[in-house]
């Protein structure tokens, strides 16, 4: 999969940006507080995701201007496709989305057709970072191969959420403790499926991880993953999550229950699970140093692309913000080698750092416009 053009307006601080893009590595360099991760923003948005930087959606439309506008050509391995994304400063809850030129409901309707797996200074705290981040990561990755499996992650969210301000209501004498019973029989399926698909997921990531960070450590370390449950002590091998284990952590929840009313909130569920890794046996979190632990990090998002391209049969469109200058050329190289046969997108505040021979096109980001530059003449 390959992104053929971007045009960005008013989207942050970018302005009339239209580039089009090589289908191999792509370097957008600028100094900083140029727009260059407005414009990794945009591409991802376009995904169907939430942004990864968080904030409020009124932030993507530039300071004084009403509409924020994207669009996107790419070509996946059947057709060419367009996404636009239109953003009203007067309704910013209903966005325009369209997708070849047919309007959807809502962005998270995108989901699913322009893949990429984007990388930012932050993921390299995937490992180290709180459990939160793993959790997020793995229902992402698992959503962009299953593309239902997000609604049901935002439904599970949302009854916890329920749950617990029922169990504060009930603390304060306003509820009733037999009121948990709807939310917990409505808990159960949806917590036994996404335990049994984001085990499936880790194990599959670990294969991956495993095999990469070997490569990239010349076989001096060893990486393992495990799914840590809060519910289920071995997932190996079940399936059957309407059943079963739907019924095995409704018991939890009434063995449970006394606790949960005690401390205020539900504690055994996926929404307190972890993904843990282990370098040479021992928990990489705990005994790691940071620069092995951004070696996991980088290790889990190149897996992620992995298993997506083999899911898929299509490789996903690899967003790299400003994460080189972060890694050691080792490690640099080991990423641009392992990601060559994807379409990438790198930003970066010095070109140099960045292999010559790797390089197919290059854009300089400043103030928010972007033009491309001629490499033999620039460089
Ligand atoms: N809604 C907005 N309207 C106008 N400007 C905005 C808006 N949102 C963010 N900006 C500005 O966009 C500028 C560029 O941001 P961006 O994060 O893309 O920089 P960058 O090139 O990635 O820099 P760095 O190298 O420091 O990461 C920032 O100065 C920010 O204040
Ligand atoms: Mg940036």
């Amino acid at each position: 999969m390959f992104i053929n053009r971007i045009r960005a307006d008013c989207f942050r601080n970018l302005e009339k940006v239209d580039v089009v893009l090589d289908k191999r590595l792509n370097v957008f360099s600028g100094q900083n507080a140029q727009g260059k991760t407005n414009l990794i923003e945009a591409v991802w948005l376009c995904t169907g995701a939430k942004s990864f930087r968080g904030g409020k959606d009124r932030d993507f439309i530039k300071i004084g201007e009403r509409i924020a506008e994207i669009n996107i050509d790419f070509s996946d391995k059947q057709r060419k496709q367009n996404i636009t994304l239109s953003i009203d400063r007067n309704n910013i809850r209903d966005k325009l989305v369209t997708q070849n030129g047919v309007k959807l409901k809502a962005p998270s309707k995108l989901f699913g057709s322009l893949k990429c797996v984007v990388f930012t200074p932050d993921d390299l705290e995937l490992a180290k970072g709180s459990p939160d981040n793993r959790r997020r990561f793995l229902d992402l990755s698992i959503s962009q191969i299953k593309p239902g499996f997000a609604p049901v992650c935002a439904k599970y969210d949302a009854i916890i959420t329920q749950r617990n301000t029922l169990i504060k209501n009930i603390n304060m004498g306003f509820a009733d403790v037999s009121e948990l019973e709807v939310w917990d029989e409505q808990l159960a399926k949806l917590c036994a499926y996404i335990s049994v698909l984001r085990y499936t997921y880790s194990k599959k990531l670990g294969e991956f991880a495993k095999r990469l960070y070997e490569a990239m450590t010349g076989g001096k370390e060893e990486l393992t993953l495990s799914y840590s449950s809060t519910v289920y002590t071995n997932l190996e091998g079940r399936t059957d999550y309407s059943g079963e284990m739907a019924d095995e952590y409704l018991e939890l929840l009434k063995k449970n229950r006394k606790d949960d009313l005690r401390l205020g909130f539900t504690q055994a569920g996926t929404h307190r699970d972890d993904l843990i890794t282990y370098v040479n046996g021992l928990s990489s979190r705990e005994f790691c140093s940071q620069g092995q632990n951004r070696s996991v990090a980088l290790v889990l998002k190149l897996a992620q692309a992995y298993i997506l391209t083999e899911e898929t049969e299509d490789s996903p469109v690899v967003l790299l913000d400003d994460v080189l200058s972060e890694l050691d050329p080792l490690r640099q190289n080991f990423v641009l080698n392992s990601i060559d046969n994807m379409q990438v997108i790198i930003t970066c505040c010095d070109i140099n750092t960045i292999p010559k021979d790797k390089y197919s096109s290059v854009y300089t980001v400043s103030n928010g416009k972007i033009s491309k530059i001629n490499i033999q003449n620039e460089i």
